[in-house]
């Protein structure tokens, strides 16, 4: 039998930061085949953020630090910081390492953790994990990418798709079970590498003339593929995960889903029974952030004072991997 937890993690803080160069619609129409309509209609993008100058950990630092002067929390109080990221500045060391010491949290160890589009995610359930053991009182998890960095922006199936982003969130302790996180249900899936992939500069075909001239630093997709499992994907388990813990429709104050696709996110929420105002969106805005769709949205939210304590959200993701899953919080804070 799983043992009683001492506590729940809570959100407490949250923070973001996307920088000001914006790539439109009408952008690209000067760069490849498309059209604005074309666009709009089949993804729900407007524009995306394109970060000039740095790394990931310039998203990232900047968004922690938006969170630690937004909620007055001091660098030496961080016990841990996670980094969910596809777009490392280097693979290593660690972005969470660059911004431990770029905000001074003198006091943290941390890490980052791969998980594409589902990496927020699964970062704040292993940040959630070490809230709830007691071991920890102050995780900081962000979701941060630069995907910018590796879009093909010849390649006009994939690259209206991203842009750049950070967002951060910081879980501390909270005895009421009554808030938090409640439940989720994760998933990985292996046999979608071949969808979804980046095949160039890793251990398998590390840096060379040949992996460059053939692309393989680039977002590799199938859309269609990725489209059809992940509309099916995302709305199993989120369905799953409110039959799990007997909510209806009426219950769930928002869904949070990773914003890839305005279609995928409006077929889960039908699935579900949510109607449009029901759903966190700023994929009109941002594009697809991978890691920092879901923690922007809830940035963006709590700030327009549109989540309320005790609102219950159902944060749902689906990237590459597969990776996917649901998880269930109850907000924590005014
Ligand atoms: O976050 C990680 C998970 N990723 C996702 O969830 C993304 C999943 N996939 C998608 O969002 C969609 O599949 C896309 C937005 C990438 C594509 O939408 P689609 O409705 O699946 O379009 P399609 O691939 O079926 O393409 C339809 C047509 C094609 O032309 P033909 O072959 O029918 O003549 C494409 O060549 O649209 C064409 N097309 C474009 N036309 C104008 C593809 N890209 C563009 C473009 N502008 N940028």
């Amino acid at each position: 039998m799983a043992q009683e937890k001492k506590y729940n993690a809570i959100i407490t803080a949250v923070g973001m930061y996307f920088p000001d160069k914006v790539f439109d619609n009408k952008y690209f129409e000067s760069i490849i085949d498309t059209n604005e309509e074309w666009i709009l209609t089949r993804t729900g993008i407007r524009e995306r953020r394109i970060l000039e100058n740095g790394g990931t950990s310039v998203l990232a630092t900047n968004a922690a630090l938006d969170l630690m002067q937004k909620h007055n929390i001091k660098a030496e109080e961080i016990d841990c910081i996670i980094v969910a990221t596809v777009t490392p500045d280097m693979f290593f060391p660690p972005t969470a390492c660059l911004v431990q010491k770029r905000i001074g949290a003198v006091n943290a160890w941390g890490f980052d953790l791969e998980a594409a589009c589902s990496g927020f995610l699964f970062a704040f359930q292993t940040g959630s994990g070490l809230i709830e053991s007691g071991q920890y009182k102050k995780v900081m998890i962000i979701g941060a990418d630069k995907m910018s960095s590796i879009t093909d922006y010849t390649d006009r199936n994939n690259c209206i798709l991203f842009g750049d982003g950070g967002a951060a969130v910081l879980l501390e302790p909270i005895e009421d079970k009554n808030f938090g996180l409640q439940d989720s249900i994760l998933h990985v899936d292996g046999s979608g590498e071949v969808a979804l992939h980046m095949k160039g500069g890793g251990s398998l075909n590390p840096p060379s003339h040949e992996t460059v001239d053939k692309k393989m630093h680039y977002i590799y997709q199938d859309g269609k593929a990725v489209f059809k499992v992940a509309v099916k994907g995302m709305a199993d388990v989120s369905v799953e995960l409110m039959q799990k813990n007997n909510l209806k429709s009426e219950d769930i104050a928002y869904l949070v889903p990773h914003q890839a696709n305005m279609r995928i996110i409006d077929a889960t929420a039908e699935r579900m029974g949510l109607s449009r105002d029901k759903v966190m969106i700023n994929i009109d805005r941002y594009g697809n952030t991978t890691a920092a769709t879901i923690p922007s949205c809830l940035v963006e939210y709590y700030r327009a004072g549109k989540i309320k304590k005790g609102d219950k959200l159902i944060l749902s993701a689906f990237g590459a991997g597969y990776t996917w899953g649901a998880t269930y919080i109850v907000w924590a804070i005014d």
